[in-house]
């Protein structure tokens, strides 16, 4: 068995925790392979990121690209597969929830390798959601799992995952964050868009559950329009979101009054909207963490959240798609009477620090 460690990426919501990882595997000395599936491949939801974060070029990239579920989980089977018969890594680190995740820990386990997965334990209890059937799998047969928040760990015991496999290590995401902060000030990128700081909603939506259907599409954009006549609104539109409003004709839909609708963005232009932003609007599970530990106010436009701290500590609201929901909180937000969120523990950091420390004793 080599010394190597392969560590795998597939989807933009990846880059943001690996590049931290790699950052303090390097600190270490510690031989790895980058692997980077194709999952995404667009240069704003892929190359943008290696570029932002100063990820190195990956050492192999298995250019499956899109396909339905099964497609996609398969083609990166059976590329992932090749390379680690190959190579015979000492581990395989996997992140997150994304298709690519499972695809990479379904093959290693099944060829007898060590695998530990970064921000275990995580449920919505949603198993509509395909993150959430990627999260329960790849737990099952991970030998490491190392998690973000308290739930986690609950949620692992509960599904009879063994106490000395679970490392509550903290949020890696935040790592990133932190380490990518006084650039992103120094940005003002909101300046690019005219925007005024403070006084504008930053908007991401890409959930299947909310673009893909006509009627789930035409509710949040009927929500967009609503909040439009009280505030400005950026929207960086996520490649999903993008098709289905195209198929269903739906743009004509949207008013353009207060809205500024842009393609994907990069990671520090992202986090200095976020920044400057009176409120943020999303589906996303990351944005909720980033949003908690910045504290500025954030509606989640779904109807739970594998992310409770962000909603017992943080300053997250759940509002699914109900219209008076989003009323109350927005009445909340801009009159300044919204909570205003507490630190999260292990939020600080040092999270791949304690990941590698973990690692490294275990290699
Ligand atoms: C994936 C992840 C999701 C994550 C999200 C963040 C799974 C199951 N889902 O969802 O957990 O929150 O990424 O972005 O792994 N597309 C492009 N260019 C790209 C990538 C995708 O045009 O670079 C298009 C694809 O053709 C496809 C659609 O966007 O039609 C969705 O891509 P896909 O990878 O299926 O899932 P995401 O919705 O991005």
């Amino acid at each position: 068995m080599s010394k190597k460690i392969f560590i795998v990426g597939g989807a933009r919501p990846n880059f943001m925790k690996i590049a931290p990882l790699i950052d303090q595997l390097k600190i270490n000395n510690l031989e790895f392979k980058l692997i980077h599936t194709g999952q995404h491949y667009d240069y704003n939801m892929s190359k943008i990121f290696f570029d932002n974060l100063e990820i190195p070029e990956p050492d192999e990239f298995l250019n499956v690209g899109s396909g339905s579920h099964a497609v996609q989980t398969a083609k990166i089977m059976i590329e992932f597969e090749k390379i680690i018969k190959k190579e015979s890594p000492s581990m395989v680190i996997v992140v997150g929830d994304v298709n690519s995740t499972i695809a990479c820990a379904l093959v290693a386990k099944k060829l007898f390798f060590d695998v530990a997965h970064v921000e275990a334990g995580l449920r919505s209890f949603d198993r509509r959601m395909p993150e959430e059937i990627n999260r329960l799998l790849t737990d099952q047969i991970s030998d490491f799992l190392f998690t973000t928040e308290k739930s986690a760990e609950i949620n692992l015991k509960n599904e009879g995952i063994q106490l000395n496999k679970i490392f509550f290590v903290g949020n890696i995401m935040i790592d990133n964050l932190i380490i990518n902060l006084e650039q992103a000030k120094s940005l003002d990128y909101y300046q690019k868009y005219n925007l005024k700081k403070g006084s504008y909603a930053l908007v991401t939506i890409h959930r299947p559950s909310n673009v893909d259907t006509i009627t789930s599409l035409s509710k949040i954009i009927e929500m967009l329009n609503y909040i439009q006549d009280k505030i400005k609104l950026i929207f960086p539109i996520h490649p999903r979101t993008k098709k289905n409003l195209i198929k269903y004709n739906l743009i004509g839909d949207l008013k353009k009054v207060n809205i500024i609708l842009v393609d994907p963005i990069g990671y520090q232009q992202f986090l200095s909207l976020l920044l400057n932003s009176k409120l943020v609007l999303t589906d996303s599970g990351g944005i909720q963490e980033e949003s908690s530990y910045l504290k500025i106010p954030i509606l989640t436009l779904r109807e739970n959240t594998e992310r409770p701290i962000t909603i017992e500590k943080g300053t997250n609201t759940l509002i699914g798609t109900d219209f008076n929901k989003l009323k109350v909180n927005l009445d909340k937000i801009l009159s300044n009477s919204y909570k205003k969120g507490q630190d999260i523990e292990k939020w600080d950091g040092n999270t791949a620090k304690r990941i590698v420390d973990i690692l490294k004793e275990k290699l």
